[in-house]
């Protein structure tokens, strides 16, 4: 026993008696194995094994502290004997279960501490009776659900710590109750998902890290919500790029976007965080940067550890930095003569690219070098070796033999080549290993080159190729160890081939897989065991336009990140309704030129929650169930169903997001039952140019100029009173320029673009390639 010796003489004297006493009862005023402080009414029994709280613990008793006990689970009503408690601490106690109504008695309590046990769900009621906490530990233990109501009760909580946990995903309105959180960690779990919703209801949030997490794309939406947030830390996430729009928090001051995967953050990615101060994008992929839209206060941007390329790409960054006061972290990590050089110290005249001549002239000076006088004993100033029939532009990194009659693929090529283009020869048959020493090659050009085989491992050793080409060529099918050797394969381009199934099996080596071109084959159905997400985990683009599928299988398309999916010009009869409720994240869906006749009622109804872009052009649609968008709603930006043969048309008035609406080339019948739209035309900011098809005297006219609605019943509709002044858009981006006079006064926007660009680096070589070598398509 361990008395404190604090403790007046009277009340040790009394412990000791009574305990030497042995009465149960008195001698519970601290209880065995504990020491007790009952001045300050403290009571700690730390390492002791116990498998339960004790019971006898002193009724007024204020801080508990029971650290690196057994206690394995807490029962309803577990500290029923000492509602007087503030401060309890239950770290490293082997809790697996805390059961509802656990801390029911503690209204007291403003810290809890439960770090460090083995806890695995939080319980609607967990934390029931805690209603004056304030700081909740939970971190280092194994949360993986968190059940609705959770924290209801915890209304002054200001601090909640879910570190090291096991969470993979967070549902809609898990932090319902948190009415006073400033800050919650959920850094070091396995978080690859968070609900639109995630965290609604946190309105008061100042600070949330999110950090060591698997999330591949910033949860705009989830974010959104947070409008108080003033730092987030979302360091240690596998992005690879960061899009228009992609953060939306109005009070953003610090964000830290570092050790991720970035190759490209879009320059409008923070164009709605206007207050953003401090930008953190160290240790990245960067190879180079555009000024940034938006933050107008910008202090400074770290780009330690990019890869920085100083050349005239990055003089709009630099200039604009000097500018606006904005200080640059970070060196220059070539060309050669500035690397190492601080960003900040770098003048934007000295950002240059260099002009054909200038590199004509240098090389001729290097060829003079060498053939004047080569050093006879140092080592000789090498001429770089390039392949016959080849041209190495060692500046560029960039060797093209196209259209060169190769039959083989040449070797020897200079060991830094990132661009190899080889397009247009005739290889007929890429056989194993065929690319030796060119581990540094970026992109790779295989396209037209009759290739109909691709052995197994042709590509073993380009373990830097991000682009491949094998675009129209003659394949039929790829063995599954085609691209072994190329992990960070990110796009893909396959079409053009005669591909007769989905290559699903050669694609599961691909674990950065992103972008994947299938278009013109002659894939006939999506199998289900074609396509595992497992194989292509970060799979966000898929296009499948042009080929011959009439069926997709169930769990064919369960990629949980695919974003934009193009099925048309294809063979299907009906919307994949079933196939399509696995691509939860779907943004955009293509089914134009199809044969859907018919549309029956929630076809996209899985997809209501995700939904940006849906085009449904020319696929002879004669009718669409009044439900056929049911579930649609503000999220859907874009919808064309131009050139059907739809007389009536759904509801429209739910999409109340829409930018791009196209209805044209529909023979639409223009009587009572188009009324919803014809107002629905006057009541939205856009034009929408719709043609009366039916009946026959007014064909050809648009609905908006025809009168017969002026006689519909009650409800008559008066132009007058139904022109409302255009709405005040959320809108930043200018409209699509309606040209007047060629009756086409909406057409499918371009998808926004969310893909990384291939770095300007790259852009570099395409523009040098331009110049030297008149090749069309270099990157
Ligand atoms: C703790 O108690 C368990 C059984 O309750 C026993 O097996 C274990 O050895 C004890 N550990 C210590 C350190 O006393
Ligand atoms: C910039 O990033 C590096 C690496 O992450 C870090 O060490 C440094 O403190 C950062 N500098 C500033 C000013 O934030
Ligand atoms: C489909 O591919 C064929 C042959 O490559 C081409 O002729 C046709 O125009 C393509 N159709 C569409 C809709 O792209
Ligand atoms: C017109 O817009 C208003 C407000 O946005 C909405 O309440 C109303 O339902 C709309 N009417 C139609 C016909 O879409
Ligand atoms: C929009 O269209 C008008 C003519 O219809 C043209 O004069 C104008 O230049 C266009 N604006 C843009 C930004 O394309």
């Amino acid at each position: 026993m361990n008395i404190n010796m604090k403790m007046d003489f009277s009340s040790s004297l009394t412990s000791l008696l009574l305990l030497a006493l042995s009465l149960p009862s008195e001698a519970g005023k601290c209880p065995r194995l504990c020491s007790c402080d009952s001045t300050k009414l403290t009571v700690a029994c730390v390492g002791k094994n116990l498998t339960e709280v004790p019971p006898t613990i002193d009724e007024i008793t204020v801080k508990l502290d029971l650290r690196s006990n057994n206690l394995q689970e807490l029962p309803r009503g577990a500290f029923m004997l000492t509602p007087y408690l503030t401060h309890l601490n239950l770290q490293r106690c082997n809790i697996v279960k805390v059961k509802e109504g656990a801390f029911r008695t503690l209204g007291r309590v403003v810290f809890l501490n439960l770090a460090y046990n083995k806890i695995d769900i939080l319980y609607q009621e967990s934390f029931d009776g805690l209603s004056s906490l304030k700081e909740l530990h939970l971190d280092h233990n194994r949360v993986e659900e968190i059940q609705p109501g959770a924290f209801t009760q915890l209304g002054f909580l200001n601090m909640l710590a879910l570190t090291h946990n096991q969470l993979v995903y967070i549902p809609n309105m898990a932090f319902q109750g948190l009415n006073s959180i400033k800050w919650l960690r959920l850094s070091h779990n396995s978080l690859n998902n968070l609900a639109p919703e995630a965290f609604a209801s946190l309105f008061t949030l100042i600070r949330l890290s999110l950090d060591h997490n698997e999330l591949q794309f910033f949860p705009t939406q989830a974010m959104n919500r947070l409008r108080e947030v003033t730092r987030l830390d979302m360091s240690h996430n596998p992005m690879i790029y960061l899009g228009e729009e992609s953060v939306s928090m109005a009070k953003l001051t610090h964000l830290y976007l570092d050790h991720m995967s970035l190759q490209d953050l879009s320059d409008q990615a923070l164009s709605d965080a206007p207050l953003l101060s401090h930008l953190d994008v160290s240790f990245n992929q960067l190879r180079y940067l555009e000024p940034l839209s938006g933050p107008k206060q910008l202090g400074s941007l770290n780009l330690t550890g990019n890869p920085v390329y100083c050349n005239c790409y990055m003089r709009p960054l630099r200039e604009w930095a000097r500018v606006g006061g904005v200080k640059l972290l970070g060196v220059c990590a070539g060309p050669p003569h500035l690397s190492d050089e601080p960003l900040q110290a770098v003048a934007p005249m000295d950002l240059r690219c260099r002009s054909r001549g200038e590199m004509l002239v240098d090389e001729l000076e290097k060829e003079d070098e060498n053939t004047e006088s080569p050093p006879p004993t140092a080592k000789p100033k090498q001429k770089v070796k390039c392949p016959v029939n080849c041209e190495c532009n060692t500046e560029a990194q960039h060797v093209t033999c196209e259209g060169r009659g190769h039959t083989k693929v040449p070797r020897g090529f200079p060991t830094k080549t990132q661009l190899l283009d080889l397009r247009s020869n005739h290889f007929h048959n890429v056989p194993a290993s065929s690319f030796p020493g060119t581990s540094q090659v970026v992109s790779l050009h295989l396209e037209f080159c009759k290739i109909h085989q691709i052995e197994g491992s042709a590509f073993q050793g380009m373990k830097n190729l991000l682009y491949l080409y094998l675009s129209d060529n003659d394949l039929t099918s790829l063995a599954p160890g085609t691209f072994a050797g190329t992990p960070e394969l990110t796009y893909l381009h396959l079409e053009g081939n005669r591909l007769a199934q989905f290559p699903g099996s050669a694609l599961a080596v691909l674990p950065s897989l992103f972008v994947l071109h299938l278009e013109r084959n002659s894939i006939s159905t999506l199998q289900h065991t074609g396509l595992l997400s497992s194989s292509s985990p970060k799979l966000k683009e898929l296009y499948l336009t042009n080929n011959t599928i009439a069926s997709i299988a169930k769990g064919a398309l369960g990629f949980s990140f695919l974003g934009t999916l193009h099925l048309d010009a294809n063979q299907l009869l009906d919307i994949p309704t079933q196939a399509l409720s696995e691509a939860s994240n779907l943004e955009e869906l293509s089914l134009s030129q199809n044969s859907i006749r018919w549309v029956g009622p929630n076809a996209f109804q899985p997809l209501s929650q995700s939904l940006k872009r849906l085009y449904m052009d020319q696929m002879g649609m004669e009718k669409m169930s009044k439900d056929a968008l049911a579930g649609l709603g503000p999220g859907l930006t874009a919808l064309t169903m131009r050139g059907n043969l739809l007389e009536e048309l759904p509801d429209l008035s739910p999409l109340t997001g829409l930018e791009v609406v196209d209805l044209q080339d529909n023979p639409l019948r223009c009587d009572c039952s188009l009324l919803p739209l014809r107002r629905w035309m006057d009541n939205v900011s856009m034009e929408v140019t719709a043609i009366c098809g039916h009946p026959a005297e007014i064909r050809g006219q648009k609905v908006k100029d025809v009168l017969v609605f002026s006689s519909c019943s009650e409800e008559s509709f008066h132009p007058k009173e139904m022109v409302v002044a255009p709405r005040p858009r959320k809108l930043k981006k200018p409209k699509p320029n309606l040209s007047k006079g060629s009756g086409v006064k909406t057409r499918p926007v371009k998808p926004k673009v969310k893909l990384p660009k291939p770095s300007k680096n790259k852009t570099q070589i395409k523009l040098l390639s331009k110049t030297m070598i008149k090749s069309k398509k270099a990157v």
